[in-house]
């Protein structure tokens, strides 16, 4: 279950990445933008800011995620990315950080690819965590059998830049695809924890009772906290990396 409330403890660090990908889509007058896995729709709003013309529909797994974007003013609805079907007006698609939880996804893309419209703008975030010393510790925790932890909840790869631009570019788009790692200043003690407990160990919190979760927080703590080491001031140090690409369809002739 997500919970929109911790979500949003770090809105202003999770919005720059998609004010970022936002910037390199170019579109002028899109008829319909969707938001796929839009969470508690904060940033959603900005696709309605920034195409005011445009009709902008979401939508998310969560009902939890999907009631906060509703409660946001956004038409959202229930449902996975897996089962949607680009509609054939569908100018603008943003998915911002959610195909990292979407096994699969590369076969996703060159299909919504395919069905979007021409001249059509795919924006997509993921983070490109893999070599990050906090997912390598939640892998080796999830993979040790102490915790009894199933695939559920495993933390998974997502592609590099040049992944996703030739999976794209086979589909006949024209692909724009960085990475940036940010640094992120967190504030309080076992801030890069709770971070995470916000997100990628969100499946595992629900994989284990409350003892086990607070043992688990425990000892993921301690091992986090030699990683990223508090600073004099309080604050600590997390860099993230992030992967993104912009995908144009084909314009028609
Ligand atoms: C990290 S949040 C990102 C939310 C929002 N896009 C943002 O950038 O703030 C990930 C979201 O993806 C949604 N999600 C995960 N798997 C999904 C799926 N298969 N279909 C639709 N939404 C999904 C979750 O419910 C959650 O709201």
């Amino acid at each position: 279950m997500w919970d929109p409330g911790k979500y949003l403890r770090y809105a202003d660090e999770r919005a720059r990445p998609f004010a970022e990908l936002l910037n390199r889509v170019d579109a002028d007058k899109p008829r319909r933008g969707v938001d796929l896995g839009c969470g508690p729709g904060h940033l959603t709003v900005r696709l309605i800011e920034r195409w005011p013309d445009a009709q902008v529909k979401a939508l998310d797994s969560s009902p939890e995620m999907v009631a906060a974007a509703r409660a946001n003013g956004i038409d959202a609805r229930v449902q996975d990315v897996r089962d949607w079907v680009p509609p054939a007006d569908a100018d603008v698609v943003v998915c911002n950080a959610v195909l990292q939880w979407v096994p699969g996804h590369e076969e996703l893309l060159p299909r919504w690819a395919e069905a979007l419209p021409p001249g059509a703008w795919l924006a997509v975030q993921v983070p490109g965590h893999q070599r990050s010393p906090s997912h390598q510790l939640v892998r080796e925790f999830v993979a040790d059998p102490r915790w009894g932890l199933d695939g559920e909840a495993q933390v998974r790869d997502v592609l590099d830049p040049m992944g996703y631009a030739e999976l794209l570019e086979k589909a006949g788009c024209t692909v724009d695809a960085w990475e940036t790692t940010y640094l992120q200043r967190l504030h309080g003690p076992d801030a890069v924890l709770e971070w995470l407990t916000g997100t990628t160990l969100r499946p595992i919190r629900a994989a284990l009772n409350d003892e086990r979760w607070a043992d688990f927080c425990a000892q993921l703590g301690a091992r986090l906290r030699e990683a990223y080491p508090m600073r004099p001031d309080g604050t600590t140090w997390f860099p993230f990396r992030r992967v993104f690409f912009v995908a144009r369809t084909r314009q028609a002739a």
